[in-house]
């Protein structure tokens, strides 16, 4: 397994040699000793504190790191400290000194083109970049000057909305009033501009990892290599000597109860006896530098016997499975039922029976911000997290057991989210930093590579679902039936209430009135599924909606007419028995309906022998947002492989 902790050059000692960089940033001369294996964006971050350019991949991807050396834009992650030797670098820190934002900031302020706000600087950068090129870039050169850069939130249209507004503001084709907020004498109704926007497009509003205090120590964690493991003895002696080192953490470290999660707690601090997933903290080392905590990462010795892995849900719910929690058994972690009405009957009587089998990926949340947060002792003795959680209140309440502390001695800080997508809703580090800050009683930072986010993050919950629906002739579903298998890995984290949300929202908005669901999340040994948006219900709605479409198919209805046949309307009762007095889903479909400009048809891809849709991909279709890349025009559009097809 590659080091996952460690993205600088291997040092025995986490010493490396220094080199002195004289440079002009920002305008201003600067000269420093820095360690010769710094890039630009730690020199300017580490060493000046200019912390407006992120980093958020580390590997000349995301764009976030872009800054302008001697006038032209480059990705300071990949630019090595000693070839900026005399140039000239200019950061967004000091953009526009003089006045707080430039045509640019304000334009992507005016137009709400932030939303966590970790890729603006990247984006403010490229844009600026394109216009200072060419103040007249047609549409097609602002989407390739901003083609290396990714935002994770956005739909990107808001950001080309703006670069094209400063273009025009730039050039004189607008006044530059076009800038300013709309009056309005009310908010509602109207297009508001959000507060923190400014501190976004400037880069001046801190992430976790922009956080620095006088006397700051970093932690850097070591992770396991194996699936599943038992622990035989961990060495940290060589590790605790290294010059530099201030402590080095592992379970025994833990003062309080050492098990947590929001439902079941289930889940060490770091490894205690046994690693269930690849890329399970075993043990966390405090030091002065980064690189001396990695070196230090390298001399801890662990004994490992590798135990057989689980990592198939079905396999692993089988009678005989190796049984990763004690209290677990068949290694189910969460099994949700619904039963409403007799499906079986309702099956037997029903004219048209389908089946299939959907599946769906594990898929990475892949925000821009890693994970990163800073803790410290206050001299009352409270112990202090600042990190982007998106649930401080049970991080905070999760923390007190974990530090054997009473709840108001111990804190929560919610630092700005660089996106999260509900993948910072799972606590996963903060309790390593409060034990490191405890331990050292000087403050911890700590802030993944993007590998080890990767690695160490929970993941979007994949599902396995077996989907049985009942039909009448005329369309009418009479019975649903859903078993649904999902993978929630090494331990619960968000599991139970992804399986809830996932069994009572799977059915859809449709009036059915005989359901079965089970929502089954099972333990293995693959890493933690957790929280992401939706919730669980993305999964099984995906599969009911796409079995709507193959029962359209079969019963050669149009697929809009079979689900506004079957939409739930006032009165109607939830698959968990709730009575709905007002209901809006027709009107919402019907609203969906004229948006796309829907023609009466069936789906036209497998509609063998009946008339298909022929407007798809036709004239008014909007044409695929391809950002900058050109994609070769010789591809067929669906209307040309449909006749190529005939
Ligand atoms: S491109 Fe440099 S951090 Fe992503
Ligand atoms: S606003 Fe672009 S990554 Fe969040």
């Amino acid at each position: 397994m590659p080091d996952i902790a460690s993205g600088a050059s291997a040092s025995a000692s986490g010493r490396h040699p220094m080199v002195e960089i004289s440079v002009r940033v920002n305008g201003r001369q600067v000269v420093r000793s820095v360690p010769n294996h710094y890039r630009l964006i730690d020199f300017v971050r580490e060493e000046l504190k200019l912390t407006g350019s992120k980093e958020g991949c580390g590997a000349g991807e995301c764009g976030t790191c872009s800054m302008f050396l001697d006038g032209k834009l480059i990705k300071s992650c990949l630019t090595p400290v000693h070839k900026v030797q005399g140039c000239a670098v200019e950061t967004i820190d000091d953009l526009d000194r003089d006045h707080g934002m430039t045509v640019v900031q304000q334009a992507f302020h005016k137009c709400g083109a932030s939303q966590c706000g970790y890729c603006i600087p990247g984006m403010v950068m490229a844009a600026t970049s394109t216009l200072r090129r060419n103040p007249h870039a047609g549409i097609d050169e602002i989407k390739e000057g901003l083609g290396g850069n990714i935002c994770r939130c956005t739909g990107y249209q808001k950001i080309l909305d703006a670069v094209e507004l400063a273009r025009d503001v730039i050039n004189g084709a607008t006044a530059p009033a076009a800038l300013q907020e709309e009056p309005a004498d009310n908010f509602m109704g109207h297009r508001t501009r959000r507060l923190d926007a400014p501190s976004k497009v400037t880069g001046a509003i801190k992430y976790a990892a922009d956080m620095w205090m006088a006397n700051m120590l970093h932690m850097q964690v070591l992770r396991s290599p194996h699936p599943h493991a038992r622990i035989l003895a961990i060495d940290t002696r060589r590790a605790s000597a290294l010059p530099g080192v201030e402590c080095v953490l592992t379970s025994d470290d833990v003062p309080g109860v050492d098990n947590f999660g929001v439902f079941i707690e289930d889940q060490p601090v770091m490894a205690r006896g046994v690693v269930r997933y690849v890329g399970e903290a075993v043990a966390a080392v405090v030091a002065e530098t980064v690189d001396i905590a990695r070196a230090a990462l390298r001399l801890i010795e662990v004994q490992y016997e590798t135990l057989p892995g689980l990592f198939d849900p079905e396999a692993a719910m089988q009678p005989g499975a190796v049984q990763l929690h004690p209290f677990a058994a068949n290694n189910i972690c969460k099994h949700t039922r619904i039963r409403k009405g007799d499906v079986d009957v309702a099956m037997r009587e029903a004219d048209l029976v389908v089946e299939e089998i959907y599946e769906t990926a594990p898929i990475e949340h892949a925000y821009l911000e890693p994970e990163a947060g800073l803790a410290y002792v206050e001299p009352d003795g409270c112990v202090t997290v600042q990190s982007p959680s998106q649930n401080i209140t049970h991080h905070r309440h999760m923390l007190a057991k974990i530090l054997g502390r009473p709840i108001n001695k111990v804190r929560m800080i919610m630092s700005t989210v660089g996106g999260g997508f509900g993948g910072k809703e799972d606590m996963i580090y903060q309790g390593m930093m409060a034990l490191g800050a405890i331990k050292t009683r000087r403050p911890v930072r700590y802030v993944f590579t993007r590998e080890e986010s990767f690695a160490a993050s929970a993941k979007r919950h994949p599902f396995k679902i077996r989907y049985t629906m009942g039909l009448k002739r005329d369309g009418r579903i009479v019975a649903t039936k859903m078993v649904m298998v999902s993978d929630g890995g090494a331990y619960a984290m968000s599991t139970p209430g992804v399986m809830n949300k996932s069994a009572i929202l799977g059915p859809g908005p449709y009036a059915i009135a005989n359901v079965w669901v089970d929502a089954i999340g099972v333990y293995t040994n693959n890493t933690p599924s957790g929280a992401m948006r939706a919730f669980g219900a993305f999964q099984s709605e995906f599969a009911t909606e796409a079995h709507l479409d193959l029962c359209a198919e079969r019963l050669a209805m149009d697929p809009v007419a079979l689900r506004m046949l079957n939409l739930m309307r006032d009165g109607a009762l939830t698959h968990t028995m709730q009575p709905l007095d007002r209901v809006l889903a027709t009107d919402c479909l019907q609203a969906a309906v004229a948006a796309a400009g829907w023609d009466a048809g069936v789906p036209h891809r497998r509609a063998h022998g009946l008339p298909a849709r022929t407007d798809l991909d036709g004239p008014g279709t909007r044409a695929p947002c391809t950002l900058g890349a050109y994609l070769p025009s010789a591809a067929p559009s669906h209307q040309e492989e449909q006749q190529h097809e005939a």
